[in-house]
């Protein structure tokens, strides 16, 4: 395997057959009890990403852990993007496919002002179908996504591109591919 940040890769724990058979997961648990791999990730993240920035937008639930470093990192406010039926006030939200079924992704619908440019960060992208629903909502908010940073890429489920084709520049610092 060959990735960028091979160090960082090292520090990210496999486990097969988790959820289900077949599955290798990545465990980024392993990353963040090595302080000075968390503090690599979060420096390398924002010095990949797009500087001209207003807000971090991070996704539930271990997309909160980057982003939140992220945004405290880089100086800007943090928008959280839930699963349905977390947020207290009036939310908007996007459905999006699963293997078997749908799941949906809500914000505050004040969370931004429009046109403010919009970072969004998550531990790690493989279909892209959690990101490509967190573009639209942030989108459907009157954001503008500037990019989106990813610790992990799984770039044999295709969802960097996807995203990259919707007109938003990803980053990512590992990829694990071939298996
Ligand atoms: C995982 C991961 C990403 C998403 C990526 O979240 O943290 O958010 O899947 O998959 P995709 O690109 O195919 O959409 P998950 O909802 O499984 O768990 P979490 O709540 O622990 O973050
Ligand atoms: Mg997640």
């Amino acid at each position: 395997m060959t990735t960028a940040n091979p160090d960082l890769a090292a520090l990210i724990r496999t486990i097969p057959d988790f959820p289900k058979p077949g599955i290798q997961f990545r465990d980024i648990t392993t990353l963040l009890l090595d302080a000075r791999g968390f503090h690599a990730s979060i420096e390398r993240l924002a010095a990949s990403a797009p500087t001209d920035i207003d807000l971090i937008a991070g996704i539930e639930a271990r997309g909160f852990i980057f982003s939140s470093a992220m945004a405290t990192h880089v100086g800007k406010g943090l928008v959280l993007i839930r699963k349905d039926g977390k947020l207290p006030g009036a939310t908007i939200g996007v459905d999006y496919a699963l293997e078997y079924g749908t799941d949906r992704v809500v914000m505050h619908e004040d969370a931004c002002v429009p046109g403010q440019k919009v970072l969004l960060v998550d531990d790690l992208i493989a279909t892209g179908g959690t990101a490509l629903a967190a573009v639209r909502l942030l989108r459907q908010a009157g954001a503008e996504v500037v990019g989106a940073s990813f610790v992990i890429d799984l770039p044999d489920l295709g969802g960097a591109e996807k995203l990259r084709a919707e007109g938003v520049p990803v980053t990512t610092l590992v990829s694990f591919e071939g298996d």
